[in-house]
C-alpha cells in the first residue's frame, strides 16, 4: 500500500523557532523568469524530481475511480485498482502515443484509446486489441503495459514524483509532514477548485507566499484582522526547503489598532460566530485574539468542532507553508487554502495557477460560512472545477489582489532596467527559495 504513515505531532505543532540556515547574496536576476533555457534546466532539476499533488484522495475512492493531472506538457493518470491500491501511470497510449484519457475524473472498468480502441486493464497493462494476430512480433496484450509512476497518499491528497528513485514522501516532507498531518486535512472537503492561466512565471507565485511584507499594501484589508508586521512574524526554513511563517490572526496590525470601525467591519461575523461581542474589545482591539482562543476552546464541542489536538495559537493564527517547489497551503482548524504554481507547457512567462479551499464542516452541518472566502458553502455541492484566463476568472477577491501584482511584475522582470532584488530580512525565504532552486539544478 502506498499510504504515507506520517503521525501528527501528538501535542500539536513545535512552535519553537528552528535554526536559521546560512543564505548567500547571489542575484536574482530577471531572466529566470522568461528564459527557456531556465525552463528546460528547472524540468530536468525540479518538476521531474520533487513530490507534486495530483488530486484527492476522495477522487479514487473505489475500484475504477481515476482521476489525471497534467505537469508541464505531461499527463499523468491514477487510478484505483481492484486490490484498492491507487497506481499512477503516464497517460499515454503504448501503440503510437494518444492521449489515453481525456477526463479529468471518472470511473471506468477498463481504459479504451479513443485511435485505435486499444483497452487496458485497471492496473495500466494492455488486454485487447483488434486484430492481435496480426502483430509479428507478438501480440501486444497482457505483454505492453502503461509505464508506472511513484505514487502517495498522504492528508486526503494524490501525490506523485516523476523520479523513480526519489527519496519516499515522508522524507521528502520531512517534520513539515508530520505538522500537516495534525490538521486532518482528508476530513475536509474541497469547496472551492479553481486553475487560471496567468502571464506570469510560476515564481511570481512562490516568491510571493514567501513573503508578507506585501500584506498591508496589496491587500489592505488584512490590516485589520492580522498583525500584518512582517518584522514580527516567526518564519522557519527547513534543511528540506519548505518554510513556514506564523502570523497572529483575529487581530489588528498594532499601527492600525485605532480604526475601530474597520476591525469591527473585518471581524464582525467570526465574533458573533463565536458569541462574542465587538464593544468588549473596541477600546483594545489587541485582546480580541485571547478571548477568541478561550471562546473557541470553550465552545468548540458545542459547535461541533474539536479543537482538543491543536495549541491556542493554531485556533486563531495563521500557518502558512510553503512546500518546495510550488505548494503553499495557508491551515486553520477549520479550513485551508491550497495555493499552487504550475509550471505552463510551453512558455516560461505563463503559469497554471490552483486555488483549492477545504472546509472542515463541523459535525452535522449540511452548509458552512467559510470566513476565509466569505461565502456559504454546501457538503453536498462538490465543487466544480472553473477554468479558464485570469483574470476573466477570478480566485477569489484576496488572491485576484496578489495575481494583479505577479502580472506587472513578470512585465518589469523582462526589462533590462532589472538588474537584481534588493531583500530585506523578513523577505529572506524568497531568497532561501531561489537557492533552493540551485541546490536542485546543480544535483
Ligand atoms: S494510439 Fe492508442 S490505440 Fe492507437
Ligand atoms: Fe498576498
Amino acid at each position: 500500500m502506498n499510504r504515507q504513515l506520517i503521525a501528527p505531532r501528538k501535542r500539536g505543532i513545535d512552535l519553537g523557532k528552528r535554526p536559521e540556515p546560512l543564505l548567500g547574496d547571489r542575484p536574482i536576476t530577471g531572466d529566470r523568469y522568461w528564459d527557456p533555457a531556465f525552463a528546460a534546466a528547472e524540468w530536468r532539476g525540479i518538476w521531474t524530481r520533487t513530490w507534486q499533488v495530483a488530486g484527492l484522495e476522495r477522487q479514487v475512492r473505489e475500484p475504477g475511480d481515476f482521476l489525471t493531472a497534467e505537469l508541464g506538457w505531461e499527463s499523468l493518470l491514477f487510478v484505483r485498482g481492484e486490490d484498492g491500491e491507487v497506481r499512477g501511470f503516464y497517460n499515454v497510449c503504448q501503440h503510437r502515443g494518444n492521449r489515453l484519457v481525456e477526463a479529468e475524473e471518472g470511473s471506468l472498468a477498463a481504459f479504451t484509446c479513443s485511435y485505435h480502441a486499444w483497452r487496458y486493464d485497471l492496473e495500466g497493462v494492455v488486454r485487447e486489441v483488434p486484430d492481435p494476430g496480426d502483430f509479428r512480433q507478438g501480440s501486444p496484450c497482457g505483454r505492453l503495459r502503461l509505464p508506472q509512476v511513484r505514487t502517495a497518499l498522504f492528508a486526503g491528497f494524490v501525490w506523485f514524483n516523476l523520479d523513480p528513485g526519489a527519496p519516499p514522501l515522508a522524507d521528502y516532507l520531512g517534520e513539515v509532514g508530520e505538522e500537516i498531518a495534525t490538521y486532518g486535512m482528508e476530513r475536509m472537503v474541497r469547496t472551492h477548485w479553481v486553475t487560471v492561466e496567468g502571464d506570469f512565471n510560476w515564481k511570481c507565485v512562490q516568491d510571493n507566499f514567501n513573503e508578507s511584507y506585501h500584506l498591508p499594501f496589496v491587500h489592505p484589508q488584512t490590516r485589520f484582522m492580522m498583525n500584518c508586521a512582517g518584522t514580527e512574524h516567526q518564519q522557519d526554513l527547513y534543511p528540506t526547503g519548505h518554510a513556514r511563517i506564523i502570523i497572529e490572526g483575529c487581530r489588528p496590525d498594532a499601527r492600525w489598532s485605532g480604526e475601530a470601525a474597520r476591525i469591527e467591519a473585518a471581524m464582525r461575523e467570526e465574533l458573533a460566530f463565536w458569541d462574542l461581542d465587538f464593544e468588549r474589545f473596541r477600546a483594545n482591539p489587541l485582546a480580541m485574539r485571547a478571548a477568541l482562543q478561550q471562546a473557541k476552546r470553550a465552545k468548540g464541542p458545542e459547535k461541533g468542532y474539536d479543537f482538543s489536538s491543536y495549541t491556542d495559537a493554531q485556533l486563531t493564527d495563521h500557518f502558512h507553508y510553503t512546500i518546495f517547489p510550488n505548494l503553499s497551503l495557508s491551515l486553520k482548524p477549520d479550513g485551508c487554502i491550497f495555493l499552487r504554481a504550475n509550471p505552463h507547457p510551453s512558455d516560461p512567462a505563463k503559469c497554471l495557477f490552483d486555488m483549492w479551499y477545504f472546509t472542515l464542516f463541523p459535525k452535522g452541518a449540511k452548509t458552512y460560512h467559510c470566513q476565509t472566502m466569505r461565502e456559504v458553502v454546501s457538503i453536498e455541492t462538490p465543487a466544480p472545477h472553473l477554468t479558464g484566463r485570469w483574470p476573466e476568472v477570478s480566485v477569489g477577491e484576496a488572491i485576484d489582489q496578489d495575481v494583479r501584482v505577479w502580472t506587472g511584475q513578470q512585465k518589469g522582470l523582462r526589462s533590462a532596467g532589472y538588474r537584481r532584488e534588493y531583500l530585506p530580512w523578513q523577505e529572506r525565504r524568497v531568497r532561501f527559495f531561489h537557492e533552493t532552486i540551485d541546490r536542485w539544478l546543480a544535483a
